[in-house]
């Protein structure tokens, strides 16, 4: 099995380019097939996410081709949606997001028969309220044995919903489905994220009318049909400021390029606060750190609050600042898994509920360690980057989910980072780096 080894100890320096966000591409991409005409999208995250979701659209009969390793045309013409295809392959089952194409299908073909979403478990991640909000638009909804969800219309008619909760998943699911609607749909404590808008922005390019993205009031007046478009993604917030943790905790100096730092902002000011030197530029940001850094309080909000997928990052800094720190989870309630690992690399910290309490350490030491999910993967990536001696890091097919060529990435600047498959080449590795 594919593990990274990492040596610590060197502050990262350079430059880093980031990808293309992957939570806007698997929206972006999956509202591409609402149209008979070619999608040109750029900027697309060459991660396992988007290349799974891709194979599920090209299996439901779209066509899909890369132009290079970043731009992607898509024909939905071939699709076979009115025949009751079923959605449902070894591709659909793995990724969280597979959930769009829910909205996607019921918005053009009024019929939508999709898999039951997989992806990181972080936690019970319902679908109510995408549900809730698709019959609110006419549909009548389905859960079938072997895990599928059909939705099924006559016709999509505009309506006043109202999210219980804040939802990236449903905001952006509710609002495909209506762009296709009849008549006028508001989205009502809508989530505000820049892939919100981003999908908006797409949608509006294909000749939807979607108003208000970016706040939480979002008006679609439902359009017949959606044409043709060329389009790129967003910068990813979440892989810049992973890079942005990942300078600070290795005391490094590094320009983060192609990113939107108004984005950043939550991020940034926590860093600063923490002792870090942020420079934002138009579309680069510069951190560098030195020193001791400070302890202080974070609490995951929906944007423009501090991003749940930047909370495990940001702990692996905390675990080495000075005094102690509370980082309050309050999206998702299996966040803390990677708190066991950074203990065993000898940070001090206790989870009690949806809050870790970390009291700085001087200095983590390598250690064997397990993914348990994405970012927590990240997270580890960080702490052994900052640590004494070579960590392990198992089970990253977590980490490729949401991070484009990360190990190289790290090695430009200057990190010691390697993906291995067996125990002789982590042997090498350690041989290599002394
Ligand atoms: C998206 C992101 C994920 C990020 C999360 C929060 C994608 C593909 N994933 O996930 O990386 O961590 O936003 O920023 O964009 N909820 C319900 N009922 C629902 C839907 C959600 O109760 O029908 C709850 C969830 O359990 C959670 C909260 O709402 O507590 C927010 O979840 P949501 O914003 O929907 O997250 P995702 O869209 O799954």
């Amino acid at each position: 099995m594919e593990q990274y080894v990492i040596k610590g100890g060197r502050p990262l320096e350079g430059e880093v380019v980031i990808a293309g966000a992957k939570n806007a591409a698997l929206g972006i991409l999956a509202a591409a097939t609402m149209t008979d005409d070619k999608v040109l999208i750029e900027n697309v995250p060459y991660v396992s996410d988007t290349v799974t979701l891709l194979k599920a659209i090209q299996n439901i009969g779209a066509t899909v081709e890369y132009k290079d390793r970043h731009t992607v045309v898509i024909c939905g013409k071939g699709i076979r949606g009115r025949d009751g295809l079923a959605v449902d392959d070894e591709y659909i089952r793995r990724i969280r997001a597979s959930y769009y194409l829910i909205g996607a299908l019921l918005g053009k073909y009024k019929y939508a028969d999709v898999a039951l979403p997989g992806g990181c478990d972080i936690g019970a991640r319902p679908i109510d309220l995408h549900i809730k909000g698709f019959e609110k638009l006419g549909a009548d909804i389905d859960i079938v044995t072997g895990g599928r969800i059909v939705a099924k219309a006559g016709r999509l008619t505009g309506a006043h919903i109202y999210l219980d909760t804040v939802s990236v998943g449903a905001t952006i699911n509710i609002m495909m489905a209506a762009a296709l609607s009849e008549g006028k749909t508001t989205i009502e404590n809508a989530a505000k994220e820049p892939h919100i808008v981003d999908v908006a922005n797409f949608l509006n390019t294909m000749g939807a009318n979607i108003k208000g993205a970016g706040t939480d009031v979002i008006r679609i007046r439902g359009v017949e049909r959606l044409h043709g478009a060329e389009y790129s993604i967003i910068p990813d917030q979440i892989e810049a400021g992973t890079f942005m943790a990942m300078t600070m905790a290795t005391r490094g100096n590094v320009l983060i390029k192609n990113v939107i730092p108004k984005h950043l902002e939550a991020i940034s000011s926590k860093l600063i606060e923490m002792g870090a030197h942020v420079i934002e530029y138009d579309d680069s940001v510069r951190v560098m750190a030195d020193g001791n850094f400070k302890a202080t309080q974070i609490k995951t909000l929906p944007y423009p609050g501090f991003p749940t997928d930047m909370q495990a990052q940001m702990a692996a800094v905390l675990a080495l600042s000075e005094g102690t720190s509370i980082v309050t989870e309050s999206i998702f309630e299996n966040r803390f898994r990677y708190v066991q690992e950074l203990i065993r690399m000898g940070a001090k910290i206790r989870v009690e509920g949806n809050s870790a309490i970390i009291s700085g350490v001087k200095g983590y030491t390598g250690a064997r360690l397990v993914a348990s999910d994405l970012r927590a993967g990240a997270a580890l990536v960080i702490a052994a980057l900052a640590a004494e001696g070579v960590s392990t890091i198992e089970d990253i097919q977590y980490v490729k989910r949401g991070y484009e060529d990360f190990d190289q990435k790290v090695r430009d600047l200057g990190g010691e980072m390697e993906i291995v498959d067996s125990e002789r080449d982590v042997q090498k590795f350690k041989l290599r780096v002394g």
